[in-house]
């Protein structure tokens, strides 16, 4: 059976007229159905890059396959989720931010947007929050109708950038459990991007590090059982890894 996402030769370079930036340089990889792949690496490794190539939003070479056909462009079967608190419509109610993807894809019938709209937001916990407007929500709120929009659209793979970073510590663990609550119901696959090695021991059955370069240090499948806590065996030792690798990219690079 062929992957779910394959990555074959992927390299970008950022052209301005001023230079040249080669930030991905022949990445090759697979995701495979069900995974959950944490990313981890150093500011400015690439990691948004190699997010927004999958999504189809940046100029690349090589080739991206979902299911076995390669992308041409953006599309509802992979849906990015970003960091920045604004990613709603700030003119748009909830529900309206959710179905607003789901008008586009040709739903019109109102029972169903409205059933849609339902279900997704009870599975963040947003129900009874159908009419806000993104203002009257804090930043954790925001995150899980950007979530809960991603989930409406029935996407093969659902890009995460960073989505917790700008939470408080209490609200992102409340997050995580949420996030692998959702990817235990739902036929989904994740890459999400962090910078924090708990969460990405907590949430990835896959860990991969980048480096500089867009090259790839580590990928791992995590060993540590489900549900992870800083006491699970295994916990400390993967930590130190990870945490000793990732500066280990940074050394001689400014900070
Ligand atoms: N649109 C762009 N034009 C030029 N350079 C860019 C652009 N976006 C990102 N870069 C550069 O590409 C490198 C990788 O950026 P990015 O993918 O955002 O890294 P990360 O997400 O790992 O922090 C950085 O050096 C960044 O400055
Ligand atoms: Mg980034």
């Amino acid at each position: 059976m062929s992957a779910l996402l394959k990555i074959e030769g992927l390299s970008k370079v950022y052209d301005d007229d001023s230079a040249e930036l080669a930030v991905i340089d022949n990445l090759n990889m697979t995701v495979e159905q069900g995974e959950f792949l944490c990313i981890l690496g150093p500011s400015g490794c690439g990691k948004t890059t190699l997010l927004r190539c999958i999504a189809g939003f940046e100029r690349c070479t090589g080739r991206i396959l979902v299911n076995g056909e390669q992308i041409t462009g953006p599309g509802t079967d992979r849906i990015m989720v970003f960091q920045d608190f604004n990613q709603l419509f700030p003119w748009l109610t909830v529900e309206k931010n959710i179905q607003f993807g789901l008008k586009r894809q040709g739903i019109r019938d109102r029972e169903q947007l409205a059933r849609i709209t339902a279900d997704v937001l009870k599975k963040v916990r947003m129900h009874g929050y159908g009419r806000h407007y993104p203002y009257q929500l804090s930043g954790g709120m925001k995150q899980r109708v950007a979530i809960a929009r991603a989930l409406a659209l029935k996407p093969s793979i659902i890009l995460m950038d960073e989505p917790f970073a700008a939470l408080d510590a209490i609200t992102r663990n409340t997050l995580q459990q949420e996030v692998l609550a959702i990817s235990r119901e739902e036929n989904c696959t994740f890459i999400f991007i962090t910078h924090n090695i708990q969460e990405g021991i907590v949430l990835g059955t896959r860990l991969m590090l980048m480096e500089p370069g867009g090259r790839i240090a580590i990928d791992i499948r995590n060993p540590i059982a489900r549900p992870v806590s800083p006491s699970s065996p295994g916990y400390g030792a993967l930590w130190d890894r990870l945490y000793a690798a990732l500066y280990d990219t940074q050394r001689g690079n400014p900070v």
